[in-house]
Formats: structure tokens, sequence, C-alpha cells
């Protein structure tokens, strides 16, 4: 298909078929690309997050699912980070690794292409990320293992999802989505947090009009897009998309978990 071609700056991880990414996320371009953040989230709410990871300066961090970069460049805004931001998209890096020029940063950052899944597990970081790509590793638990494993003892990790909202009954759940449909709780999070040996810092839970804003933007790209022919009509889907958030609002809220791994950083 016809695309952008991709900057230099970004670096293509081994096994990574570039031209089938392009095609692959096309979609979520259409429907992204007016968005600075692609989560439910806000610049003020990225900087509670980043206030309680605290990325210092001379640390490492990774961003997996980096999407435009935004959260990673405020991190490397405030201190003088070595950042990765990670994407299997190659439109987003585009747009990510663009974005960077026009930021006064302090620390440096680096746009890598391929999947987290196939991320080296012998690379660690200070601080790990992913907010909003659990299915990567299968969910909140998968992704916390999975970024813990990659963490140094002392470091920081923050994970963005979504959660059943507490209190609910299971009736009210079961009536959304369906009786046998397991979806992750707040107890549920607290567990796996403790079952990894980690020390919970903060849970941001986003206002459920961000989540409705961000679907206003989704809509929004798709009858604003103008770029090469995604091969799927993007304005239905993103309305699709909308009407399943007017279901979902009412049981799921988004969050996200920041914790530490115990124990000192080893000396180089
Ligand atoms: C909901 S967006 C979140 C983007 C970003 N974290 C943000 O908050 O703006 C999900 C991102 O996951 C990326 N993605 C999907 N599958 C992936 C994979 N297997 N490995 C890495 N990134 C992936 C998509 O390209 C997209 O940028």
């Amino acid at each position: 298909m016809f695309h952008p071609t991709l900057p230099d700056s970004v670096t293509v991880l081994p096994g990574t078929d570039v031209e089938g990414e392009w095609e692959r996320f096309a979609p979520f371009e259409a429907m992204h690309h007016l968005h600075d953040i692609c989560n439910p989230m806000d610049a003020a709410s990225l900087e509670e997050v980043l206030d309680h990871l605290s990325p210092a300066d001379g640390e490492r961090m990774l961003d997996v699912a980096c999407g435009h970069g935004e959260f990673l460049l405020r991190a490397a805004e405030r201190s003088v980070i070595e950042g990765v931001g990670l994407d299997l998209s190659p439109w987003v890096l585009a747009r990510a690794s663009g974005r960077a020029h026009d930021r006064a940063l302090r620390g440096t950052v680096e746009w890598w292409l391929g999947d987290g899944n196939a991320l080296d597990r012998r690379q660690q970081w200070d601080v790990s990320t992913c907010l909003g790509a659990s299915w990567i590793w299968h969910g909140f638990s998968g992704t916390l293992r999975a970024l813990a494993g990659r963490t140094h003892p002392g470091g920081r990790i923050a994970i963005g999802d979504l959660r059943t909202k507490t209190g609910l009954a299971t009736e009210v759940v079961e009536a959304v989505i369906g009786a046998g449909t397991k979806m992750t709780t707040e107890a549920d999070q607290i567990e796996v947090i403790r079952e990894n040996g980690l020390d919970p810092i903060h849970c941001y839970v986003s206002p459920e009009e961000a989540w409705a804003g961000y679907h206003r933007l989704v809509v929004e790209s798709a009858d604003t897009y103008q770029g090469p022919d995604p091969a799927v009509n993007a304005r239905a889907m993103a309305r699709a998309w909308q009407e399943e958030f007017e279901r979902d609002r009412r049981i799921l809220e988004w969050t996200v978990w920041i914790v530490r791994k115990p124990g000192h950083p080893v000396s180089p």
C-alpha cells in the first residue's frame, strides 16, 4: 500500500514485517491521527502518572506501545532519561519521531519498531511502562509479569488497563457483558501486584468524560482522515467503537497502576 517513508531515526527490530505493519495499522492511523494521547487520558493525567513514576536523571525508561510518544516525551522533558518508545505501528512511530523535534527534551528518546512480546528479556530498565496495550501479554497479570521481569530492583512500572468499576454487583456486570465472561477487578489487580512481590504506589482512575472525549476524537479523526486508503470503513468502525464504549462505560473504568519493584539498583 502507499504510505509515508519510515524516518531513519526509527530502529527496526529483527523479525519485524515493516510492510505488513504499515498495512495492518492503517485503520488505527485513520482513527487516531488527531490524537496526541491514544488513551482515555489527558496531559494532566499523564503528569500525575509521571509524578508517581518519578523518572530520574540517568535512568533508562521503556514505554511499550508508546503510540505518538507523548508520555515518553513528557518524561524526557522532565529528566535526563535515556528513553525508548517501542511500538508495532510504523505510522505512530513516524509521528512520534516528528513530534520529538518540536520538544525541548532534556533526555534522549529512541523509537523502536517491533512487537512488545519479542522484546529481548535480557534488557533491563529503571522505568517500564505500557499504557493501553495489555493484550500483548494477554491482560493485566501477564503485562505486570512481563514488565517486572524487565525492570531493575528499585525500578518503577506503570500499566494502563480497563477493569470493572469497584463495587458493582455481578448481575450488573453480567447484564452488560454476559455471564461467564471474566473481567479484571480492582481486587484482581491488587492480588497480582502482591503475588509478584511489587509495592503499589498509586492507581490513577480516569474520569468517564476523558474516555468519552477520547472516543469523540476517534470519530472526528475518522471523519477528517485524508491519508492513504486504510481498506476499511474507518468512519463506521469509529462509530461502532463509540457505541461499544457507551455500553462498557456502565461497568468498566480505565486505570493506570504505578508500582515499585523492591530492592536497590545494582551499581554498574
Ligand atoms: C491504545 S494505543 C496506546 C498508545 C500510547 N500508549 C498512548 O497512551 O498514547 C495502543 C498502541 O499499541 C500499539 N501496539 C499494538 N500491538 C502492539 C504490539 N504487539 N507491540 C507493540 N505495540 C503494539 C499500537 O500500535 C498503538 O500505538
